[in-house]
Order: C-alpha cells, then sequence, then structure tokens
C-alpha cells in the first residue's frame, strides 16, 4: 500500500510504509552510492557516503536511514551532494591504507593495476580486492584520491592466523558491514565495534583472534566487506576479477539447495560467493558451501564405481554396479523377506533424493526400514 509520494530529482514516485529515501531511489532505478548499508539490516548510517540533499532540511541526509515523508522534494545529485560524497570518500581513502588511486592515473582499475604492478615489478603486495572493492570503483566516480589528506598509520597488524580468513584492519573503514553480516544476517553475533577514536576496530568478542572466538567461519563478513580488510585466504592472489567467469550452481553439501557463484579462472573454482537474490540463502552460505571446495580437485576423489572383488576394488561401469546392487538386493529379498534390508540415506543429497529413496524401500522394496543421516 502507498503512504504518498515522494519527488526524487523532480519527477514524483510513491512510497510504502518505513521505506527510506534510499529503498524508494534503489526501486525507482536512481542510483546512490553506499558504503554501510547492508540490505535488510538495521541502518547505522556510519559511512555518510548516501547522503542527499532534501528541500528544507539544516543539512545532507543520509538516504539509508532517513525515511521517505510523503511532498518530500530530494536531489540525489546536487553539487553540495557530490561534493560532499568525495569529501567522504577522501577522508576514507586516507583512513588506511588504501593505495590503490593516484591523482590523473585514469578509472578503469585493469588498466590501473597493469600500471602499477610494472611500475612495482610484481603485483603480488597489491590490494587484493583491487577491482571488486566498492571505495575504490567510488573513489573512481567521484575523482577521490588518497592523496588529499596524510595518511594515517595502521593501529594493528594484519590477523592471518587462520585458514580462512585475512583480517586486514589497515583496509578497514569501520562501515560496520560485517557486524551487522555477523550479527543481524547469520545471527552468530561473533564480532563487534571495539576502542574507541584512531584506535577502533572491528573485534571479535574479548578482541580474540577469529579462531579463538565464536566465528563459525561461515564468512559472510567477508562477502559483506566492500573493501580489502576481509580477504577469503584461500582464494587471495589467485585471481583478479578480469581474470574469472562467474558460473551460478547449487551447493552440494545438504538439502537446503543454497544458491552459489563459482568464481571459474582457467577452469578452476577460485573463489565461492552466495548469491545475493537467491533463494533460500538470499547470498547467505556456510563454512562448507564457501570454503569447502578443494573435494573437486583432491586425488583421493571416487570418479568411476568400485566393485569389490577377492578383497580387491576394481572400476566398473555404473550399468554394471548399478546391476549388481539390483541383483544382490532381490536375493536377499527372495532369501530372508524385504525387511532384512535397511536404507539409510544421505544428508548431502537433495531432499527430492530422499524422498524418492524411502518410495523405493517402502513402495517398491515393501519395508520401512528407511531412515536418514541427519538423525544420528
Ligand atoms: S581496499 Fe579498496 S580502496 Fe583500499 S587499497 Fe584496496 S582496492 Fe584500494
Ligand atoms: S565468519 Fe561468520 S561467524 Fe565469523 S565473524 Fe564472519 S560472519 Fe561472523
Ligand atoms: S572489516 Fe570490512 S565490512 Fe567490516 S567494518 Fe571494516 S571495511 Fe567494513
Ligand atoms: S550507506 Fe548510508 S550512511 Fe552509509
Amino acid at each position: 500500500m502507498s503512504d504518498g509520494t515522494i519527488s526524487i530529482n523532480g519527477k514524483a514516485y510513491p512510497f510504502k510504509p518505513d521505506q527510506t529515501i534510499l529503498e524508494v531511489a534503489t526501486e525507482a532505478g536512481i542510483s546512490i552510492p553506499t558504503l554501510c548499508h547492508l540490505k535488510g539490516t538495521t541502518p547505522t548510517g556510519a559511512c555518510r557516503l548516501c547522503v542527499v540533499e532534501v528541500k528544507g532540511a539544516r543539512n545532507l541526509l543520509t538516504s539509508c536511514s532517513t525515511p521517505a515523508a510523503s511532498g518530500m522534494e530530494v536531489n540525489t545529485d546536487s553539487p553540495a551532494v557530490t561534493q560532499s560524497r568525495k569529501m567522504t570518500l577522501e577522508l576514507l581513502l586516507s583512513s588506511g591504507n588504501h593505495d590503490c588511486l593516484n591523482e590523473g592515473s585514469g578509472t578503469d582499475t585493469k588498466v590501473l593495476f597493469d600500471a602499477r604492478a610494472e611500475i612495482d615489478g610484481h603485483s603480488d603486495h597489491l590490494c587484493p580486492s583491487w577491482g571488486e572493492c566498492k571505495l575504490q570503483e567510488y573513489a573512481l566516480a567521484y575523482g577521490a584520491t588518497g592523496t588529499k589528506y596524510p595518511r594515517a598509520k595502521p593501529a594493528y597488524p594484519p590477523e592471518v592466523n587462520n585458514p580462512l580468513i585475512i583480517r586486514d584492519f589497515s583496509r578497514c573503514i569501520l562501515c560496520g558491514r560485517c557486524v551487522q553480516a555477523c550479527n543481524e544476517v547469520q545471527v552468530n553475533e561473533a564480532i563487534s565495534y571495539g576502542y574507541r577514536g584512531s584506535e577502533s576496530k572491528i573485534v571479535a568478542l574479548g578482541d580474540l583472534p577469529l579462531f579463538q572466538s565464536a566465528c563459525v567461519f561461515c564468512g559472510e563478513c567477508v562477502q559483506a566487506c566492500p573493501t580489502g580488510a576481509l580477504v577469503d585466504k584461500k582464494s587471495k592472489g589467485k585471481w583478479r576479477p578480469w581474470d574469472v567467469e562467474t558460473i551460478r550452481t547449487t551447493c552440494p553439501y545438504c538439502g537446503v539447495g543454497c544458491q552459489q557463484s563459482l568464481h571459474v579462472k582457467d577452469g578452476r573454482i577460485v573463489k565461492v560467493t552466495g548469491v545475493e537474490e537467491g533463494l533460500p540463502n538470499k547470498g547467505r552460505l556456510c563454512v562448507k558451501g564457501r570454503f569447502g571446495y578443494d573435494f573437486i580437485y583432491s586425488d583421493e576423489r571416487l570418479t568411476t564405481p568400485l566393485i569389490r572383488e577377492n578383497g580387491e576394488l576394481r572400476e566398473a561401469s555404473w550399468d554394471e554396479a548399478l546391476d549388481l546392487v539390483a541383483d544382490k538386493l532381490k536375493e536377499i529379498i527372495g532369501e530372508s523377506g524385504p525387511d532384512a534390508l535397511a536404507g539409510v540415506s544421505c544428508a548431502r543429497s537433495i531432499n527430492e533424493d530422499s524422498y524418492q529413496m524411502q518410495k523405493l524401500f517402502r513402495g517398491v522394496f515393501k519395508t520401512n526400514n528407511i531412515d536418514h543421516c541427519a538423525r544420528t
């Protein structure tokens, strides 16, 4: 139900109760830059990049946290708005180790990257988020560089002592998206803001390393981080955004069926992320779905059926293996009746497969000896 209209850039748009200016603008296809806003969570107004001009208001207002009101006249692109956003970006770039932008160096992230790699002789130490960083993207769009203000010295060394997530505090802009992702999206409540002023830091509770904290390594914070402050350790340095194709698929681990994006370079998965608009997970993944893809490349992985003969396993075709299983099942039923059989379906398979398994046991074999390993 509409709650009236607001005017954005001179055009009237209806809005629903409790919608923010940002939400109305986004629905209308009007783009407003955001860094701290995380869809579906409580707005924090931390970054002030989403400011807009509202007629009659004394200051620019943050569109992510300001509710739309009937008759409001909003300008998302005025000179004051653009100037404010540019200054915000310049301050954020100076707040830490954001060395990917220098004056007059163009706007294409790959061109910028190649030029810097050539000057430095190698690219290994360049920011791992180069080319997929929202701060870099907006800085380029608004012509902001990290050279306007003196660069703050890093207050904390990076945390690299777990196998999955690198926390580089020197590239953290304290936007709080990771905190929202952990506490409001995954509801793990493992991290929060800690300390004050220039000592401010995102801390795992008690300021412990992640692996000693309540963190379950779901990696939701990594996906939410708009900069190079949280990095997937396994994929670091193995790819850049212009190297990969993205393939949508369903997670192979359990019946929930989370939607994943596989980032593939030269035919090999280098990173996995959740599909933000995909159901049922809406971007969320657990530790297995996000980080557990190495098994695909394991030499120990079974790729054909194996039949045991005289104590030895030999490779077989699917037809041969399935015929053998069917014959054995018939033999057992013939000799001892259907209740001599029992089936356990796999929690890693999809719900439909488990359903088919119980149909097979109940409807075809005529036994109720059917269970599911999730109950163990
Ligand atoms: S985090 Fe973003 S802005 Fe900072 S150095 Fe990396 S790419 Fe540049
Ligand atoms: S990995 Fe998951 S549990 Fe750990 S801090 Fe990030 S969001 Fe929280
Ligand atoms: S770690 Fe990333 S998401 Fe978290 S506050 Fe810092 S920049 Fe924002
Ligand atoms: S996105 Fe609105 S204040 Fe950060």
